[in-house]
This record gives structure tokens, C-alpha cells and sequence, in this order.
């Protein structure tokens, strides 16, 4: 492929790097996400450059985007991908095209057009549209700002403690927050004596009971438990996501209810939307992403309880140092009139099943004004860094 084939950039325009895919088991759910920022970003304003990664973790230039899917398919990024690379340069961080022998890791694969590496332009500012592990945790965050990039969303510990719910809870607690009771099993713990952590668990918690791995999202690898041997399994099965496990009380009768906030040293929150489950015993993963979901924008509660959320938002996104945009998500208990913090997420879903772009929407905030203002976010806080950086 010869460099004229790519997009050149425009002199004016800022070049946005839309990064998707990734490594972890939310891949499609990236994908998902990307389609509706790539749609949302003014081309009149911006340049874009979609860049895919794959399962393995290789950086592949998607000059056409997110792939179609047929309907009841979730997209993924292909492997058949040319590999690309961000590195900084004498001109700033910029874009480059592997040639054919590194890519393919033989030199005799070279061919006159690519047997070096092309430069696809610069990168002013990325927006990693990522989830989970290895792009909401911190480690994406971490290249981009060795590399002088700026992005969109939350600084490396902030993403890495907002994404690994044992330390997300502990920076809840200090900051004050209610939460479910919980507690934790370990795999070294576990391997040794799992008949010991199943009856210390059951000491301290009532069934039913959530597992969860410590580092997921999108629902995978929780599951909700009966008995000792559901816990037993549900333990099992977190452990192959993560080798600790978050163990909470089960809430029953429970009302889900999300808040969007955007902003840096001021940050913006929306009323809760509410997430009305159809049929899934929870918020599952195919209830999340393959079946019809109900979104509620505002959520019908009363106004205290729509306060207390925004109040409990502001705090937990203070507490984790987040910056750019978050979810913050509450269990409402209608009988005992209890706002819980369950979770932060630094990277939401901004899916057309998501609750983020809607509870904006429902404030009067269109998605691709939303977009906007991250870019603008992620150049406000690059400028800040800027400030500390010697
Ligand atoms: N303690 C709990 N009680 C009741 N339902 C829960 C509990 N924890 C999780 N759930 C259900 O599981 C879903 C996913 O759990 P969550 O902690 O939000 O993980 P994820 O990071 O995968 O979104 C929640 O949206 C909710 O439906
Ligand atoms: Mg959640």
C-alpha cells in the first residue's frame, strides 16, 4: 500500500486518534462503543483516524472504521489489519505504518513501496474508546502520556483504580461512600483452602451472593449465588478473569441507576437514568448488549434520592481522581430508601444500549456536542500536566 492511499491530515484541523478493540473480553463492546464516537466527532472540525486493536494487542489502521456486522453480531476488529505505531518524533508524537518485513517478521517479504515504514501524519489528541483491561486500566493511558499524547478520560491511576473494584472500594470507604458489604477471596488463598474461604465467606455474608472478578466489566465473569456450591462455581469462574474476587451481599429488588459526569476541575453531572430489567435475574452481559434494554432518562425517583446521586457521583469521581468522563453507578433500595455507590467506570459504554449518552441527551446534551466537549476536556488536562512536567 503506498502512503498516498492514507488520508493525509489537514494543515487545521486537529487529528483524533480513535482507538478500539483491544485485549480484553470487552473487544466487541469497544467496537460497539467506537462506531457511535466515530459517527459523533465534526469532520468539519476534526481529522480522524480510526485505529483498531486486535485481540493480541497489534495497533491495525481501520481506514473504514468499525467493520459492519450482520444484525445479532457484535463487531470485532479483524487480524488482517496493516500494523501501525505512535511514537514521538523531533515533530511530535505521529502515527507510522510498520513495512511489510517487521510486520510480517521475515525480510523476504519486503516490496519496493513498503519496505520501510510510512508516516500516516501526526496525532494531536486520542481518544481510547476501550474497556476493561489493557484500556480502561490505566495501561493505554500510561503509552499515551510517555508518548506526549494527549486523551480523552482519566490519568493512569485513576483509570487503574477506578477499574479494579478492591481498590475502588477502598477509595470509596476512605472518601465516606456507602457501599454493599463485601470482601475479597484470593487465588493463593483459595488453592490452599477453598473449603476455608467458602465457610468464611458464608460467616460473613448472607446468600445470595455476587461474585465478580476484580478487573472485568461488562458483566462477565460475575455470577449470582444461592448456595455453597453456586459460590463455589461462581468463585471458579471469577478466578479465571482475575486472581481476586470481590464477594458482595446480593441486593434483592434492587433499582439500577447511572449517572453521567463530564468535566475536569469541574465536573458536570447528570440526574440518574435508570436501567429497567426485562427478564435477566440481573444485568448480565446478553442483557446488556443483545437484548432490547429499557433506559429510563431521568430515572423515576424521588428528588432526594436523584440529589443524594449526584452528590455520591461527584464525590466518588473526586475520590478516584477521575477527569474527562465517568459513570457513576448506584444501587437504589426503594424499601429501606438506600443509595448505594456500586461502581465508576472511567471508559462507559457509549453503545446504543448505553446509559451515557442518553442521561446527556435527557439534560439537553446532544452525544456529538458531548464528544466535543471531551476532546476539549482531554486538551485542558494535557495542558495542566504540561504545567508538572519538567
Ligand atoms: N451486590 C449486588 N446485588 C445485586 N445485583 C448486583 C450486585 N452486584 C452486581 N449486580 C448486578 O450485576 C451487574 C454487573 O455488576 P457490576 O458490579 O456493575 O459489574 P460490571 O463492572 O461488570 O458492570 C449489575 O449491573 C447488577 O445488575
Ligand atoms: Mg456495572
Amino acid at each position: 500500500m503506498s502512503q498516498e492511499s492514507h488520508e493525509t491530515p489537514t494543515a487545521d484541523k486537529p487529528r483524533v486518534l480513535v482507538l478500539f478493540g483491544g485485549r480484553s473480553s470487552e473487544h466487541e463492546v469497544s467496537c460497539l462503543s467506537a462506531r457511535g464516537v466515530l459517527w459523533a466527532i465534526d469532520p468539519d472540525i476534526y481529522d480522524v483516524v480510526s485505529v483498531g486493536i486486535t485481540r493480541t494487542g497489534r495497533w491495525t489502521l481501520m481506514p473504514h472504521g468499525v467493520p459492519r456486522t450482520r444484525e445479532g453480531t457484535l463487531p470485532a476488529v479483524p487480524e488482517d489489519g496493516e500494523t501501525v505505531t505512535l511514537v514521538q518524533t523531533r515533530v511530535g508524537p505521529r502515527l507510522m505504518l510498520l513495512p511489510d518485513d517487521v510486520d510480517a517478521g521475515a525480510a523476504d517479504v519486503v516490496d519496493a513501496d513498503r519496505g520501510r515504514t510510512v508516516d500516516l501524519g501526526g496525532i494531536d489528541i486520542c481518544f481510547p474508546v476501550l474497556h476493561g483491561p489493557y484500556g480502561e486500566d490505566g495501561t493505554i493511558q500510561g503509552l499515551l502520556a510517555s508518548v506526549g499524547v494527549p486523551y480523552v478520560g482519566a490519568d493512569v491511576a485513576a483509570s487503574a483504580i477506578a477499574v479494579d473494584k478492591r481498590q475502588m472500594k477502598h477509595v470509596f470507604a476512605a472518601a465516606g461512600l456507602p457501599q454493599v458489604a463485601h470482601d475479597v477471596v484470593r487465588r493463593a488463598d483459595w488453592e490452599r483452602d477453598p473449603e476455608g474461604e467458602l465457610a468464611r465467606i458464608e460467616g460473613l455474608l448472607e446468600y445470595p451472593v455476587f461474585t465478580k472478578p476484580a478487573r472485568q466489566g461488562s458483566s462477565i465473569g460475575i455470577s449470582r449465588c444461592t448456595d455453597t456450591e453456586s459460590l463455589r462455581a461462581g468463585v471458579e469462574d471469577a478466578l479465571g478473569y482475575d486472581r481476586v474476587v470481590i464477594i458482595e451481599r446480593g441486593l434483592d429488588g434492587v433499582r439500577e441507576l447511572e449517572c453521567g459526569v463530564v468535566g475536569n476541575d469541574d465536573p458536570v453531572i447528570t440526574a440518574p437514568g435508570e436501567t429497567i430489567h426485562t427478564g435477566a435475574s440481573f444485568y448480565d452481559f446478553d442483557a446488556k448488549y443483545l437484548e432490547p434494554v429499557k433506559l429510563q432518562c431521568p430515572a423515576d425517583v424521588p428528588d432526594d434520592v436523584i440529589e443524594r446521586c449526584r452528590d455520591y457521583a461527584a464525590q466518588a469521581y473526586d475520590a478516584v481522581g477521575a477527569r474527562g468522563l465517568a459513570r457513576v453507578d448506584f444501587f437504589y433500595l426503594p424499601d429501606s430508601d438506600e443509595v448505594l455507590v456500586n461502581e465508576i467506570n472511567t471508559i462507559p459504554g457509549l453503545t446504543p444500549q448505553s446509559m451515557f449518552p442518553p442521561v446527556w441527551e435527557a439534560q439537553g446534551v446532544a452525544f456529538r456536542v458531548l464528544i466535543d466537549r471531551l476532546l476539549a476536556y482531554a486538551m485542558e488536562a494535557s495542558e495542566e500536566s504540561a504545567r508538572y512536567s519538567p
